[in-house]
């Protein structure tokens, strides 16, 4: 299966994106956890991204392309993948089309998460992460059993950067200008499925299945 799954900063793509790894065991490639992964390596990539990630804006088409070209093409996505947070952009959009048809390959869906912008700034807000293991919590939602630490490894939890209520702002804006055309780029090609994000992760993650179940 190749997947894409899109929608809105802080919607539950992340979290929905490990179960349909786990499930249709294919690789979860986020570009915001290999650009995040990019900065605590300080890596010349990791330098180039922070000052966008920082500010809430969009790392350049041109350095996301590369890097997806590379990702890509490699043996971990021979048996498919799901993309979490990529393409954010008509032009990364066009330029995934042209990798795809260099490879020989086709898209099966494009699963749009969908949510009100008040219960965004919420689950963001209450987001927390595991820098080790990339767990993903919600102290409302999801606690952690011990106080913000990690179920999986221990490791003490993080509040992400860019997941102040300014950025979070700026992030919705930019997803609004500039990712939204993409959904009318993909449903020209037949492949948008809508998936209501509202409700508990397992709700949501049903309606996610039965949108996968059509393809
Ligand atoms: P990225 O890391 O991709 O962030 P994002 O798209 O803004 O999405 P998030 O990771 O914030 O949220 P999510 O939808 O994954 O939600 P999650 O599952 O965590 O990108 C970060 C930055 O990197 C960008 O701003 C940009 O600068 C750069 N970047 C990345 N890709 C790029 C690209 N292609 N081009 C250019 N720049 C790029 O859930 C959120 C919270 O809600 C969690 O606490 C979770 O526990 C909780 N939750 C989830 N589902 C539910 C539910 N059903 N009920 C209750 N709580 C829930």
């Amino acid at each position: 299966m190749r997947i894409i799954l899109m929608g809105p900063p802080g919607v539950g793509k992340g979290t929905q994106a490990k179960k349909i790894s786990t499930v249709y065991e294919i690789p979860q490639i986020s570009t915001g956890d290999i650009l995040r992964e990019a900065i605590v390596n300080d890596t010349q990539l990791g330098r180039q991204a922070k000052q966008y990630m920082d500010a809430g804006r969009l790392v350049p088409d041109d350095l996301i392309l590369d890097l997806m070209e590379d990702t890509l093409t490699g043996e971990k996505c021979k048996p498919g993948f799901i993309l979490d947070g990529f393409p954010r952009t008509v032009p990364q959009a066009e330029g995934l089309d042209e990798l795809l048809e260099k490879l020989n390959l086709t898209l099966d869906a494009v699963v749009v998460l969908e949510v009100e912008e008040d219960v965004i700034v919420n689950r963001l807000s209450n987001r927390r992460s595991c820098p080790e293991c990339g767990a993903i919590y919600n102290l409302q939602t999801n606690p952690p059993e011990k106080d913000e630490q990690c179920d999986n490894c221990g490791t003490d939890l993080i509040q992400r950067s860019d997941d102040m209520p300014e950025t979070i702002k700026n992030r919705l804006r930019v997803y609004r200008e500039e990712t939204e055309p993409v959904i009318q780029f993909y449903d020209r090609q037949n492949l948008v499925q809508v998936v209501a994000g509202e409700g508990s992760v397992s709700e949501v993650w049903k309606r996610v299945q039965l949108a996968l179940s059509h393809k």
